[in-house]
């Protein structure tokens, strides 16, 4: 059993409908890297749609423009501004609390989130520079693939640079526990908006681990349908890079998951009590020196890391079978920074 203060996450549903019915306190800065982009756009609709947020700034080396001429045009209260290119990077980040990191590029049919490395390395590494020399204190949370390498580097960059903060460092592993909501509500015939199931680990392949042994309310399956139903959550994101058939990965289910974590860490910072949302942060509960679990946010970022829980029998030869392979993604991050 998870620690009593676990408690199922909000939806993103049902985080909008607390905002529209709290007086939450308004005074949000969000940066988000990538904002063109296929995930970027529709993330920036949603953070432009809440309450929570008083300024948006889109960053992209191609196209914010239009994007924020586009999405100033919405009638909610908040500022925003676009950005294009590296010389305008730092001033995109200046004042934000929180960083959340679209930019690179997608998957494309055979390929894994690893061969994404060689392009999208650079790319994390040159923006959580850019982040450690304007925005040390922010909230960094990163979309970009291959999460499992892309965190450990922007950890390394922002140690490097003498402002390494491990608990303002998130990778986003939200879609994972969002598919796993959508897959088992449908399987159950149960409200997906009222499921909860916690995903552990990393962010690929087999280093995604859903905990369905834990989910909130209770479900069971037989062996052979929980085997099946863990692999199409470990795959789901192969599924829909298959169905878009080399346009692209997931890109709308994204915007809501990274929508969703990113009030998170809003409401969090705006002092919400019992915030707590599944990341891959720099974590001591396994050998791997990164690890996705529950943690409970609070205005530092990570307050309290809320650990794996009981596992099944199942659960634990899952985590066996991810440690090496996330320690590897791990260490190929932190080597690319360091040979440099
Ligand atoms: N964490 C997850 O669950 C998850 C899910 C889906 C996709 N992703 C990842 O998110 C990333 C983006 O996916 P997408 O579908 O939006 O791709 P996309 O190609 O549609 O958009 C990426 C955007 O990043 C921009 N970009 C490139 N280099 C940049 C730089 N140096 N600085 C700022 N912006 C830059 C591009 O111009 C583009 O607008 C990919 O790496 C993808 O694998 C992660």
């Amino acid at each position: 059993m998870l620690p009593r203060i676990v408690r199922p996450s909000m939806s993103l549903a049902q985080q909008g409908a607390k905002q529209l019915s709290t007086s939450a306190q308004r005074n949000a800065k969000v940066a988000v890297m990538g904002a063109a982009g296929g995930i970027g756009q529709p993330l920036s609709l949603l953070l432009k749609n809440s309450p929570l947020v008083t300024e948006l700034s889109l960053y992209d080396i191609v196209n914010t423009p239009g994007v924020a001429a586009d999405l100033s045009h919405i009638d909610t209260h908040s500022k925003v501004t676009g950005y294009t290119g590296p010389e305008q990077l730092k001033d995109s980040l200046r004042g934000a609390q929180v960083v959340i990191i679209p930019a690179g590029v997608p998957r494309k049919p055979g390929m894994t989130r690893d061969d994404l490395f060689n392009t999208n390395a650079s790319i994390v590494r040159d923006l959580a520079k850019a982040c450690a020399e304007v925005c040390p204190k922010a909230f960094i949370a990163i979309i970009s693939n291959p999460v499992n390498s892309t965190v450990p580097i922007a950890s390394e960059v922002l140690q490097k640079a003498g402002v390494y903060d491990p608990n303002r460092i998130f990778g986003v592993t939200t879609l994972d526990i969002v598919r796993s909501n959508a897959f088992i509500g449908e399987a159950k015939g149960i409200d997906p908006q009222k499921v909860s199931v916690p995903v552990i680990g990393g962010h690929s392949g087999i280093t995604i681990i859903p905990l369905i042994s834990q989910a909130k309310p209770s479900v069971s399956f037989p062996d052979d349908k929980l085997k099946a139903l863990t692999e199409r959550i470990q795959e789901a994101g192969t599924e829909v890079v298959k169905a878009k058939a080399g346009t692209g990965s997931a890109t709308l289910s994204m915007a809501y998951a990274g929508a969703r974590f990113g009030f998170s860490l809003i409401r969090a910072l705006n002092g919400e009590q019992n915030i707590i949302e599944c990341s891959y942060v720099r974590s001591n509960v396994t050998d791997a020196k990164y690890f996705s679990t529950p943690i409970l946010l609070g205005k530092n970022g990570v307050e309290k890391n809320l650990g794996l829980g009981k596992l099944s029998a199942f659960e634990e030869k899952l985590l066996q079978a991810a440690i090496p392979e996330l320690k590897k993604n791990i260490q190929k991050g932190e080597e690319f920074v360091n040979k440099k």
